[in-house]
């Protein structure tokens, strides 16, 4: 096993939500220098759009921050991540469900909501911004970026990486 702390995020499709976070907080650790500390990955709870590239609204919303999505590639919530991640991250309180339905409950302490790292904001959720009418791509940056500055802040109050 990897002797990197893994961070995994976590939604439905992992096309919107989840590979943006994947995206932003590795950009945020990376500026940080703590990249060789940490291994970071997303996923989705179902297998909607296995292998295919993020969805090109959050791409391009993402580059307008200077982001790149275009390499990551979806795949699903696998029975090994609760083992080999340290910390699963989900976007809203459904993918919360649905994580905490199929973990072992030996590895229930590493689930918890991605905005739970964020509390200043008010809001536990990442909404989901598939089905809108596109608006949607910019909340999901600016919940995703205060989130990602909160978990390098906890990583870091906690003695996770240095
Ligand atoms: P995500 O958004 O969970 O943020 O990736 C969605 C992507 C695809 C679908 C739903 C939500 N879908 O129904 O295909």
């Amino acid at each position: 096993m990897s002797s990197k702390l893994g961070i995994l995020f976590v939604c439905l499709g992992n096309i919107c939500r989840s590979p943006t976070a994947e995206s932003v907080f590795a950009s945020k650790v990376e500026a940080a220098g703590l990249s060789d500390q940490l291994r970071i990955d997303s996923c989705g709870t179902q297998n909607y759009h296995p292998g295919k590239p993020p969805d090109g609204r959050s791409t391009v919303v993402a580059a307008q921050r200077g982001y790149r999505l275009d390499q990551l590639r979806a795949r699903v919530l696998r029975p090994d991540d609760f083992e080999t991640f340290d910390y699963i991250l989900a976007m809203d309180k459904s993918n919360l469900r649905d994580v905490l339905g199929i973990c072992p409950s030996t590895f229930r302490d590493k689930i918890r909501l991605f905005l739970s790292f964020a509390s200043d904001l008010g809001e536990e959720e990442v909404p989901d911004p598939y089905f809108g009418d596109g608006s949607g791509f910019d909340t999901v940056l600016d919940l995703i970026e205060a989130a990602s500055d909160g978990l390098i802040q906890h990583l870091r109050d906690e003695g996770k990486c240095a």
